[in-house]
């Protein structure tokens, strides 16, 4: 059952059935209702031909061409075609994102004033194909987190809480409000695929928007679950917003729920824009019917569509529709409307243009940003319970092996190798443990961090600072337990100052390690770019770090990588701070007597580059966290 109502005070109430009841969906907070039209998009893919100065760019493809459209308040339009048609691409140019390397042509506007991402950003919502959460949260916290970045700063606290209960209520989330969003692809417990497009419609629609894009909204759903969601679709516009979604292959029961279809076919050609009704008489005037009980949405994707075998002909088909819809009385309605919008009296381009427009893009304040990232971002760490038992256990475990295998090193001749390696293996261990967790967490994180950036909730400088707070404990508490647990046992140096600046030392080693993390993540393009770099870049600066191949003998011209290596930095310190002032008698030793100069002069090491050692990991942690922070900055402009 579906019905829809309109109450005797105008206000239009939805029903939408959530699987197993029914629930209101209601539009009693204001919003201003919405016109957005789009004239002769022209889409290109551009080619460089050239060297770096002197390139010149022509046409690798045509995506989109000439296509023109238009959505009014309380309308639901779906954009169709066949794969590559060109939907997501559309639907990406009329938000402002994902543009890359395309050219774009062509007019936006919206109650006639010209598009741009403050008055997008202020007006509407984008629930884009793939859902991207924080997997650790629950669903409520999720709205919590985005109420608290994307709501009007004129709300107070208790009205964003209250507004999040609404919507959890709107969307039919209640019975899945306090359960953790999970990961199915990493099999952390998870809400299930109608909850997550829901969960992201919630997301979108905390701050009333009044227009609404959607890409793909079915895409992965069964065919019950799908028409639920485009049910709710169908509600936002029936409230009096504009909804404009892209859809593959919709039911005929979805497809009967669309008000406007904008059909592409394949080169990105328009085919048809207009009522959903009027769509299959204009097929029927050009000679093309659709069959008796067919689908209409499927019959329209396999008409614009290339058959195989059949590509001539296919296009030459394509291409009647196509011109046919060009001198169509639908296609110069279309225009009509286009026009009007674009020439709106001065008075509502006034309300709309930047005239209202804040200077900033962010809803919330700095400290208000920083403290709901720091927030979430804390909860994340405590709620990755696998990974923190996982680490608790690996640091234990390892600690152990290290504490049974070099036990009992006491101050002799022979056992002053030993004590070297097991510090190198310090250092080595705590970097190689580290650098890999940061990198694939990161480079997981990033795209999440770039919607919501691109979303106005948060500033890069604000996110990066946040997760290193967040995560400093983790990479305090883990190398201080990891050297604590053999140190006294392999006989290192007893005195708890020295014993106190191991584990000073092995900490910032770690958090140099988890730096260099942040910056493959974020110069990479992807996770396993990230994690494919991360080797061949680690392994040069650990031979160089003074216990493969002894400082003297770094070849001149590669002495200079010898400063970036974190290895080199640890090691020697660690090493000054075991020997230094040391002194024993070994009848191995010269003379009888060995000091803890002599042992480091043997290892190239200068007891006086103590400080700068630990200067320099201090330099490396600032540094590596640097970089990545402009090249997210770059990421983000
Ligand atoms: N940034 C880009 N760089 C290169 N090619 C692109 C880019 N964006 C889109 N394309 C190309 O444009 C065409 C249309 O892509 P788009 O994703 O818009 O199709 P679609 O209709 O949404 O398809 P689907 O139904 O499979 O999602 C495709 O051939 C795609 O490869
Ligand atoms: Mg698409």
């Amino acid at each position: 059952m579906e019905t829809i109502d309109l109450r005797s005070d105008g206000k239009k109430i939805g029903l939408i059935n959530n699987g197993n009841n029914y629930f209101t969906f209601s539009s009693t907070a204001a919003f201003q209702p919405v016109t957005y039209s789009w004239e002769n998009i022209r889409i290109e893919l551009a080619k460089n031909h050239g060297h770096c100065f002197n390139g010149v760019s022509s046409v690798q493809k045509q995506i989109l061409d000439n296509v023109t459209g238009c959505i009014q308040p309380g309308e639901f339009l779906a954009i169709m075609g066949a794969s590559g048609a060109g939907k997501t691409t559309l639907l990406n140019c009329l938000t402002f994102r994902n543009a890359g390397k395309l050219k774009i042509h062509g007019e936006r506007y919206l109650n006639g004033a010209e598009v741009n991402t403050d008055i997008l950003a202020r007006i509407s919502g984008f629930v884009q194909q793939d859902d991207l959460f924080i997997p650790t949260l629950t669903v409520k916290e999720h709205l919590q987190f985005q109420a608290l970045l994307r709501m009007d700063k004129h709300f107070s606290y208790e009205e964003r809480m209250n507004r999040v209960d609404n919507v959890i209520l709107e969307l039919g989330l209640g019975k899945c409000a306090n359960t953790v969003i999970g990961l199915p692809e990493r099999d952390l417990k998870s809400i299930s695929g109608g909850e997550r497009k829901r969960l992201s419609f919630a997301s979108e629609v905390l701050t009333n928007p009044s227009l609404i894009f959607c890409d793909e909204p079915t895409s992965g759903l069964d065919s019950f679950m799908a028409h639920n969601v485009v049910k709710i679709l169908k509600n936002f516009a029936f409230s009096g917003k504009s909804v404009i979604c892209t859809i593959h292959q919709p039911s005929s029961e979805v497809f009967s729920l669309f008000d406007r279809i904008l059909l592409l076919a394949e080169g990105g050609r328009t085919a048809f824009f207009g009522p959903a009704g009027d769509a299959l008489p204009f097929f029927s005037n050009l000679g093309i019917p659709c069959p008796p009980s067919y689908n209409p949405a499927e019959f329209y994707i396999h008409t614009l569509a290339t058959e195989p075998s059949k590509e001539a002909e296919s296009k030459e088909r394509r291409n009647i529709i196509c011109n046919a819809y060009e001198v169509s009385e639908a296609s110069h309605r279309v225009f009509e409307i286009a026009e009007a919008n674009k020439h709106r009296n001065k008075a509502i381009r006034k309300r709309n243009g930047r005239g209202g427009v804040k200077k900033s893009p962010y809803k919330a304040s700095v400290f208000d940003q920083f403290r709901a990232v720091v927030w979430r971002s804390v909860i994340s760490v405590v709620r990755e319970s696998v990974i923190l038992k996982f680490k608790s256990f690996q640091t234990i475990f390892v600690a152990v092996i290290i504490a049974l295998l070099f036990q009992g090193q006491t101050l002799q001749y022979e056992n002053i190798s030993n004590i070297q390696s097991v510090l190198f293996i310090f250092v080595d261990i705590l970097t190689f443990q580290n650098v890999f967790g940061v990198v694939s967490a990161i480079s997981n994180e990033l795209p999440i961090f770039l919607r919501e950036h691109h979303n106005g909730m948060y500033r890069t400088d604000v996110y990066f600072l946040s997760k290193t707070l967040a995560d400093l404990p983790v990479y305090i508490f883990f190398p201080f337990v990891f050297l604590s647990i053999p140190y006294y046992a392999i006989g290192l140096n007893p005195f708890t100052d020295r014993f106190f600046v191991s584990c000073g030392t092995v900490i910032l080693v770690t958090n140099v390690a988890t730096s260099f993390g942040y910056l493959i993540s974020c110069a990479a393009g992807s996770t396993q770019i990230a994690l494919d770099l991360t080797t061949p870049l680690v392994i040069p600066l650990l031979y160089i770090g003074g216990f493969f191949l002894r400082n003297g003998s770094v070849p001149v011209y590669l002495e200079w990588m010898r400063y970036l290596s974190w290895f080199m930095y640890g090691n020697e310190a660690l090493s000054i701070n075991q020997w230094a002032g040391v002194i024993f008698n070994d009848t191995a030793c010269p003379n009888g007597i060995c000091t803890g100069a002599q042992i480091l002069e043997n290892y190239d090491f200068n007891p006086e580059f103590f400080h700068r050692d630990i200067g320099g990991l201090c330099g490396l942690i600032v540094g590596f966290r640097f970089l990545p922070f402009l090249a997210l900055l770059s990421k983000t402009y």
